[in-house]
């Protein structure tokens, strides 16, 4: 066997391990047969993200190995990221796995010995008056969940989409009750991000997304080194390569862009140049036009950056003394503003112990939070905790800590949503290639867009889109055959043959 044909092989086998399962929407890039080995192409990573990592991986795997990977922060993760509160590692970002089977971020977990506790999503739902009406929204919960269920069915036979809102009254759930916007906004806004008048019925993907992972568990991050290690071993094996780079605080600020390479500036007054590009900014930082891009990016996908939805979220995690609210994963406070105070998990139940909770808010109350001072929003959600337990002794929480995603120059936002009337064209334009230029991140998959794991399949797909580019360019005679079985790729032997 020549090395040649050692390589190839080399190739497929790395290639098979990183095959998410079951995934039928694979790419045929590598059909071609076409050896990657020995490419000199140099691609630059704009962001060292999930999207960006697992972009830099699957190129690495594929046999390119000149990868310069720019990240404008100190550290690697993007929006996977935690802190330190009382001892306890708390997650200011992601912290969820959305479904086992296939997904990646679980296979992730479960490669790299993260520790996660299952989410049985048990809640307390308490009003106003500080009662326990957790047997109502029960019911109600049963209703929005079987609507979610008709709605999915509905469209995929009509074709106009419709806000969610309308869907909800659509299929029959009126109720304006303080605790059925409760139940509505914990079932609903707390997933996806928004109010549901501003989100697609259409798309909201919910049932859809873990009917392609095959499973629909959800599992919390609980891992004392934090979510964000899954990443950083991960990039381990990448950078592992002397022709990769890594530079953190290092800020993108032009994109010079054509047909055959991609050039980059930064702030501190270097360039990059490469073949390739893969981009995985933020939507938030497209849609304030952070960068500048030459030529200016194409209408139709500055009109799909521009007019895709991005969230503002926040966390606060809050350290009391002593627990004093209900032992339910999730605690819901029907409040009379929506959304506001009003979304708990109690982090007794992911940290034993730790007496911490840690509040949820988003869209104009996440930004508000992060608008005024930490002393006043403290002082409004200790008078709610008062209201909401009457009976109970509430002090003062002896620490706290906030997201604060919303503002940040590098984020701008938390994740991306699906507004009303976004089309599956707006949505191929906002993940299209300019010349060699490539677009990942969590905002760039049409059914998994807004997690990790929609992030993490993005840069896969930019990557073997920038592979499918280069082999078309590289062109041998060689064919060669694979199949996919139970998800792996497995590569017949007329490869050897043909060696
Ligand atoms: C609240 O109500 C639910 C449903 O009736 C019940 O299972 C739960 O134990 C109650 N919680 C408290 C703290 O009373
Ligand atoms: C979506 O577009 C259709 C056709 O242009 C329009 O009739 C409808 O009102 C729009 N819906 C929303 C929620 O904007
Ligand atoms: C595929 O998975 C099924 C069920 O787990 C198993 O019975 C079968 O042997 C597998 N096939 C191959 C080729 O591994």
């Amino acid at each position: 066997m020549t090395r040649r044909c050692l390589a190839f092989a080399v190739w497929l086998v790395l290639l098979s391990t990183i095959l998410p399962e079951g995934n039928a929407r694979r790419r045929n890039w590598y059909e071609s047969g076409e050896l990657v080995e020995n490419t000199d192409a140099k691609v630059l990573i704009l962001g060292a993200g999930a999207a960006g990592l697992s972009a830099a991986k699957t190129l690495y795997d594929a046999g390119f190995k000149h990868i310069t990977i720019i990240e404008a922060t100190d550290r690697i993760g993007g929006r996977v990221k935690n802190t330190e509160l009382a001892g306890y590692p708390v997650e200011l970002g992601a912290m969820w796995v959305y479904g086992k089977g296939s997904n990646p971020v679980y296979r992730m977990t479960r490669r790299y010995g993260i520790s996660t506790i299952y989410d049985n999503t048990d809640w307390t739902v308490r009003d106003v008056e500080g009662r326990n009406v957790t047997a109502r929204a029960d019911n109600l919960y049963d209703k929005v969940d079987s609507i979610i269920k008709e709605i999915s069915q509905f469209s995929k036979t009509y074709e106009q989409d419709y806000s969610l809102a309308g869907g909800l009254r659509y299929f029959d759930y009126r109720t304006n009750t303080d605790i059925g916007v409760a139940v509505e906004g914990t079932i609903l806004d707390f997933e996806t991000g928004v109010p549901s008048k501003a989100h697609s019925a259409k798309y909201l993907n919910m049932i859809e997304g873990f009917e392609d992972f095959g499973n629909n568990e959800l599992l919390i991050c609980n891992d004392r080194r934090g979510f964000v290690s899954m990443l950083e071993i991960m990039s381990e094996e990448v950078l592992a390569s002397a022709d990769t780079q890594l530079n953190l605080d290092t800020v993108v600020t032009d994109i010079k862009y054509d047909s055959d390479s991609v050039r980059v500036d930064t702030s501190d007054g270097r360039v990059f140049d490469g073949d390739y590009a893969i981009t995985t900014f933020s939507l938030g930082v497209l849609q304030k036009d952070k960068i500048s891009f030459r030529p200016s990016l194409p209408f139709a996908k500055r009109f799909a950056i521009d007019t895709f939805g991005f969230v503002s979220f926040s966390h606060i995690f809050l350290k009391f003394d002593y627990g004093f609210w209900d032992d339910t994963t999730y605690v819901i406070l029907a409040t009379t503003i929506r959304g506001r105070n009003s979304f708990f998990l109690n982090m007794n139940v992911v940290y034993p112990g730790s007496n911490i909770l840690l509040l949820s808010l988003l869209d104009v109350s996440a930004e508000w939070v992060e608008r005024v001072g930490e002393g006043e929003v403290i002082g409004n959600i200790m008078e709610t905790l008062r209201k909401f337990y009457p009976d109970q002794y509430v002090d003062y929480p002896v620490d706290y800590v906030f997201s604060r995603w919303n503002f940040d120059p590098f984020y701008l936002g938390a994740w991306s949503y699906w507004p009303p009337n976004f089309t599956l064209e707006d949505m191929e334009q906002l993940i299209a290639p300019v010349g060699h230029l490539y677009f990942a991140g969590e905002y760039a998959h049409e059914l998994h867009y807004g997690f990790v794991h929609g992030a993490y399949l993005s840069g896969v797909r930019a990557a073997e889109d920038l592979m499918t580019d280069w082999l078309e360019n590289h062109k041998s005679e060689k064919e060669c055959y694979e199949q996919i079985v139970n998800g792996t790729l497995i590569v017949t032997a007329t490869i050897m043959e043909m060696c």
